[in-house]
C-alpha cells in the first residue's frame, strides 16, 4: 500500500519566520524585512515566467539593448519590470538601480502619488546568465541593499557609490531544478528552497560554510589567450595538476551563469573567476561591481569564503560608477588567497 505524502516538518522555518526572528533579535529593521519579502515575492513571479519557457513566450531576444551595449533578452526586460513594479509602492525604498537601466530611479518617480518613501537603496541584476535562458540552463536574480545617505530624499546615481562593506543585505535567487533564495543580512548566509505547492520559501540550509580548500575552479578558459600574465600563470599551475607546483589535480566547471557557479561554490567549495582580459580591459572587467561582485562577495564572506579583485578585497573597492566593472575571484578562502598571491608576486617583479 502506498504511504501518504509526509506533512511538512512542523519545525520548518519559512522565510517570513526567519526574517521576523532577525527583526526581533534587533539585526534588521521592519522596513528591511518588508524589502526582502517583496524581493522574494518578485523572484517567485520571475521563477514562474522562467519555468514556462517556450510555453510562456518568454524566450528569445527583446530586440533592445542596455546601457552597457548588451542585447537584452525578453526575460531580462520581464524580470526588470517585475522587480520595479513589486518594489515601487511598498514604502521601504528611497530608490533603486538595475543592470538593465541607464540610471537609478528615485522612488518618487515610480510610486503612486502620496506613497511613503523609505530609507533603503536596492540594486539588482534582474536576470543573470542571460545566455542560458534559451537553452534551459539555470539563471538567477542577484540583489544588494544599501542605506540611503542621511538627508538625501531624492537619491541620484552618486548616492549608490558605496563600498560593498556598506551593504545591509544581499542575496540571489537561482531558477534551476529547484528555485532557491540565498540570503545574508550580515548574520551568516542561509538558503531557502521554494515550496512550489505552498508558494513560500523554506529555510533548508542555515549557515552555509564554504570549505577553505578546494580542487575545483570556474573560469571561461576560452579567454585564456587574452588573460594577463598572473592569471596565465595561476591557471597554468592549476592545469598542471599533481605534477605541477600546486601538487594536486583540479577539476573545472563553468555554467556561464554567475548565480549557478556561485551556488555550487557555496554548496561544495571552489573558486570562481572572471579576470581582466584584453577584451574587457577598457571597461575594467566583465562583471559588474554593484549588481554582481559586491552582493556575491558579501554572501561568500558570510559563508567563510573570500572575495577579491586579485589585488584588493572586493568589498573595500570604492565605486566610481554605477555600472562599474571589476575583475572577480571568489570562493574557498585558501584558493582565493593563492590567486591573489600570483598577482602580488607578479606586481612585485614588474617595475611600476
Ligand atoms: P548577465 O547575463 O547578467 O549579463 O551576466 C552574465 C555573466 C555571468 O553570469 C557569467 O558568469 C558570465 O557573464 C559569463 O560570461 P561568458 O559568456 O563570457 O563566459
Ligand atoms: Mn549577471
Ligand atoms: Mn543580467
Amino acid at each position: 500500500m502506498s504511504q501518504p505524502a509526509p506533512n511538512p516538518a512542523p519545525s520548518a522555518i519559512s522565510l517570513t519566520r526567519y526574517l521576523i526572528e532577525e527583526q526581533r533579535g534587533g539585526r534588521i529593521s521592519a522596513d528591511l524585512r518588508l524589502l526582502i519579502e517583496v524581493v522574494a515575492r518578485a523572484c517567485k513571479t520571475i521563477s514562474i515566467a522562467v519555468g514556462k519557457g517556450a510555453l510562456g513566450g518568454v524566450l528569445g531576444d527583446a530586440g533592445t539593448g542596455n546601457i552597457q551595449g548588451e542585447a537584452q533578452k525578453k526575460l531580462d526586460v520581464i524580470a526588470n519590470d517585475v522587480l520595479l513594479e513589486a518594489n515601487a509602492w511598498g514604502g521601504h525604498l528611497a530608490g533603486l538601480a538595475s543592470e538593465e537601466m541607464d540610471h537609478s530611479q528615485p522612488i518618487s518617480d515610480l510610486a503612486p502619488d502620496g506613497s511613503p518613501r523609505g530609507n533603503y537603496l536596492l540594486l539588482f541584476d534582474p536576470l543573470d546568465g542571460s545566455s542560458n535562458i534559451d537553452v534551459n540552463i539555470s539563471v538567477g536574480t542577484i540583489f544588494s541593499v544599501l542605506r540611503c545617505p542621511d538627508g538625501v530624499t531624492t537619491p541620484g546615481d552618486e548616492h549608490y557609490l558605496q563600498p560593498g562593506t556598506a551593504q545591509v543585505a544581499a542575496g540571489y535567487c537561482t531558477y534551476g531544478p529547484s528555485t532557491m533564495l540565498v540570503l545574508t543580512v550580515g548574520n551568516g548566509t542561509h538558503a531557502f528552497t521554494l515550496d512550489r505547492e505552498v508558494g513560500g520559501f523554506v529555510l533548508t540550509t542555515r549557515g552555509m560554510m564554504i570549505p577553505e580548500e578546494t580542487k575545483e575552479f570556474a573560469v571561461n578558459v576560452s579567454n585564456q589567450r587574452y588573460w594577463q600574465p598572473p592569471m596565465q600563470r595561476y591557471i597554468g599551475d592549476l592545469l598542471a595538476g599533481k605534477e605541477g607546483p600546486r601538487g594536486k589535480d583540479f577539476n573545472m566547471r563553468w555554467v556561464a551563469s554567475m548565480v549557478a557557479d556561485v551556488h555550487r561554490i557555496l554548496t561544495r567549495g571552489g573558486i570562481f573567476s572572471y579576470p581582466l582580459d584584453a577584451k574587457c580591459i577598457d571597461k575594467g572587467g566583465k562583471l559588474r561591481l554593484m549588481y554582481e561582485a559586491n552582493p556575491m562577495s558579501f554572501l561568500v564572506e558570510q559563508a567563510g569564503g573570500a572575495a577579491s579583485t586579485g589585488r584588493a578585497r572586493m568589498m573595500e573597492v570604492q565605486p566610481h560608477h554605477l555600472h562599474q566593472r571589476v575583475p572577480v575571484f571568489l570562493g574557498s578562502k585558501r584558493e582565493v588567497e593563492a590567486a591573489v598571491r600570483y598577482h602580488v608576486e607578479h606586481d612585485a617583479a614588474v617595475p611600476a
